[in-house]
């Protein structure tokens, strides 16, 4: 039995859980930083990197307790290494390196897109599917897709070329005055909505398997702010928050049809590759992959199957991280304890090599 002592701090959950042989969760203590956030409208770096410095302790603790265990029952420490905000991220790091100086334990710097991969092994019925798998992480930071052909080993097959889907929720939540984070809200929003009420458009990229989200954001903008876009500054061309409603706009019919035409090119472009790969089956992780729209679409047009995590494990946690540490530790992946927080990570197959 391994049992693995898990830390994240990446952006703004202050995270730690316990896990047993990589699919079992002894403790997950999240403590989100949502409401600190909401008056900004979006994540703040410096006020993120504070609220991780003051919980982390606590929530280390709790995590221990919560699943009975001491140090003395650890077998690894593993902490989020990026990619992240490297204040925030810093804060984890530190810690766990000095728990692991403190005990003598091993340490393992996990990169956090291979955490959400993960979440689908403390998935409750989760039965490891034969590899490869495609992987869709749609999150606040990050839409990636990437081929895992066995445990460990990425291709990275595609991205976002500009906004992550989950930062083009939050960014049109806020020009739409809903509350932070925006994904949430606007899918609530959205079941009042009509999806066809506005026919935005899906960005064409280079990249076969690519996706762009600004281009959509900006045409949400222009279908439901009061200036036309051409007549303003630049200056005001990025205040989303600044711009005036129109006061005849139903915000439930943008709300819905944003997220119809977002997800619709989530999923399009995932089934097309899941075909053109050959994959056996497809596995969606990061805080987006909390829409029940984007799960239906996938779930319908994918003759594949399909694994989710449950709505706890889709958003930021640090069971996610202490499953990825399993197998890595497992392998024989140890850190130096002088290594340092990577602001930008791709998965790739040599993942781990500096
Ligand atoms: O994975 P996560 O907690 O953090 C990052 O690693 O970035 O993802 C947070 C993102 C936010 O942008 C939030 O708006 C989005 O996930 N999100 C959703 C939903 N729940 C959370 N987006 C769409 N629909 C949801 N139900
Ligand atoms: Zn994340």
């Amino acid at each position: 039995m391994t049992t693995i002592l898990a830390i994240e701090t990446s952006c703004d959950e202050t995270a730690a859980a316990v896990i047993t042989d990589g699919r079992r969760i002894r403790s997950n203590i999240v403590a989100s930083q949502i409401d600190l956030h909401a008056q900004y409208g979006g994540v703040f770096p410096e006020v993120a990197s504070r609220a991780h410095a003051e919980a982390i302790s606590a929530v280390v603790s709790q995590a221990l307790d919560a699943a009975s265990v001491r140090y003395a029952d650890l077998d690894a420490i593993a902490v989020t290494q990026g990619p992240g905000l490297v204040g925030s991220l810093l804060v984890g790091i530190n810690f766990a390196k000095g728990l692991a100086l403190a005990t003598d334990l091993p340490l393992l710097g996990i990169n956090h897109l291979e955490g959400h991969i993960y979440s689908l092994w403390l998935t409750p019925g989760f039965v490891e599917p034969e590899f490869p798998l495609l992987a869709l992480i749609v999150s606040g930071g990050h839409s990636e897709l990437a081929l895992m052909r066995c445990h460990g080993v990425y291709e990275r097959i595609g991205g976002t070329i500009d906004d992550a889907a989950g930062e083009a929720f939050d960014k049109v939540g806020r020009l739409l005055g809903l509350p932070f984070p925006g994904g949430p809200a606007i899918e609530r929003a959205a079941r009042n909505g009509d999806p066809r009420a506005f026919r935005f458009p899906i960005a064409k990229t280079d990249g076969e398997y690519d996706f762009s989200f600004s281009g959509l954001k900006t045409a949400v903008m222009r279908a439901a702010t009061a200036q036309p876009t051409a007549r303003r500054n630049k200056r005001e061309r990025g205040a989303e928050r600044a711009a005036a409603l129109r006061d005849d706009v139903n915000i439930a019919d943008v709300a819905s049809s944003f997220q119809e035409a977002l997800t619709e090119a989530l999923a399009k472009t995932t089934v097309r590759a899941a075909a053109d790969f050959d994959v056996r089956a497809v596995l969606l992780a990061g805080g987006v992959s909390a829409n029940g729209l984007l799960r239906r679409k996938l779930a319908a047009a994918l003759d594949l199957p399909l694994w989710t995590p449950p709505l706890a494990l889709c958003t930021d946690n640090a069971a996610m991280i202490g499953a990825a540490a399993h197998f890595r530790f497992r392998e024989g992946l140890r850190s130096s304890l002088d290594f340092e927080a990577r602001a930008s990570w791709r998965l790739s197959e040599d993942v781990y090599a500096v």
